[in-house]
């Protein structure tokens, strides 16, 4: 039996067998949420992301007993119930997509994409990036455009070319911004740098200047990097990466993507419990408080001379990730730290406010 086959009565097994006794339901699960999702079972997006947590809950709602130790019956579900192989996910009114199980961070790329916010994915080799930029454009319902960048990437091969017999030759980067899509450049770092400005205008803009003329922003046009550096430069690892201009990186809020055990464990057959992955740690910031963080991390990185850029543009990013959803230790990690040093990062928290 899986968890997506299981009934009210079957959760009231297991609880029984666990000596979970009815009771209150417990902070931050629906009981809306929860009991939709026990009478017909099918989660709705947001139980679908972590429906270990959701069980949990329900267990929890249905029969805690006095002093039950919560965090035990969140290990038991951990342990004992793997991850289901499937999801489905549903984006503003959009119909729902069913998607292979996805990376723990998955949710984090998700809505700041349906946000309109670009993410670049900063992770080791075969972590799952360039799978998870595809899945979100499904999710998103809207067409996937991908450009694998190398030393040899030109201008051609984003702006498009107009050949000798006089007819333009788009690209997926044109496709996308001008009819809508999610547009990968996939292995950011492996590209020119100059090359990359190219991509300035397109990621900020209203207007993209092409071969063919200018062409308009769809309102649908979407924007996901990859890299496997933090756009600093060859590492003893990845020794073909280029440092990256801080006015590119600066249109991306950058997401650390480590490998995850249990995606791993399941694309090779074997069922997996999901680690609890917490897309609102930290809480949230309004607006005013935000910005106040945000000049007081940009002041102590200015007088500890620590080489980062944290611009107004970064700044307004993170009031559309606090809006997606997204916690305050997700924000500051993708707008404010984004791979700093560790040393340098210690030093530019321990004097901010
Ligand atoms: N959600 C998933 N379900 C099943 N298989 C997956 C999933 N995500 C990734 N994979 C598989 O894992 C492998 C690595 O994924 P992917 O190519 O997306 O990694 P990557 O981070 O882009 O790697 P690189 O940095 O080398 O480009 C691929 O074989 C892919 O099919
Ligand atoms: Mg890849």
């Amino acid at each position: 039996m899986t968890y997506e086959t299981m009934t009210v009565q079957d959760l009231r097994a297991e609880a029984r067998k666990r000596n979970i006794a009815p009771g209150t339901i417990i902070a931050g699960a629906s009981k809306a949420t929860l009991i939709q999702g026990l009478t017909s079972g099918t989660w709705p997006a947001s139980a679908a992301t972590d429906p270990a947590a959701q069980i949990t809950a329900a267990l929890l709602a249905m029969m805690p007993a006095p002093g039950l130790d919560e965090d035990r019956v969140r290990a038991i579900v951990r342990e004992e119930i793997p991850a289901p192989r499937q999801l489905t996910v549903t984006v503003g009114g959009r119909e729902p997509v069913t998607l292979d199980r996805q990376h723990e961070r998955f949710p984090l790329l998700l809505s700041a994409a349906a946000a309109g916010v670009h993410v670049l994915l900063v992770g080791p080799a075969g972590t799952g990036k360039t799978s998870a930029a595809a899945a979100t454009a499904r999710a998103l319902g809207i067409p996937f455009e991908a450009v694998s960048v190398g030393p040899q990437t030109s201008k051609a091969d984003l702006l498009g070319f107009i050949d000798a017999g006089g007819t333009y030759h788009d690209t997926p980067l044109v496709r996308a911004f001008r009819d809508g899509g999610l547009f990968l450049i996939d292995e950011l770092d492996a590209g020119h740098p100059g090359v990359l400005t190219t991509l300035n205008a397109a990621l900020a803009g209203d207007w993209l200047s092409t071969p063919a003329g200018m062409i308009a922003r769809h309102a649908g046009f979407r924007c996901v990097a990859s890299a496997n550096t933090w756009g600093s430069g060859a590492s003893r690892e990845y020794v073909g990466r280029n440092p990256l201009d801080a006015a590119t990186l600066d249109r991306f809020a950058a997401v650390f993507w480590p490998i995850d055990e249990g995606l791993e464990a399941a694309m090779v057959g074997v069922p997996a419990p999901a680690r609890e992955f917490d897309v609102l740690a930290g809480g949230t910031l309004d607006p005013a408080a935000w910005l106040a963080r945000v000049r007081s991390v940009r002041a102590e990185v200015e007088r500890q001379q620590v080489r980062a850029v944290i611009s107004p543009r970064a700044a307004k990013a993170g009031v559309a990730l606090f809006g997606a959803g997204w916690g305050r230790q997700w924000v500051e990690e993708s707008i404010l730290w984004r791979g700093m040093p560790a040393d340098a990062r210690a030093r530019v928290e321990g004097g901010a406010k």
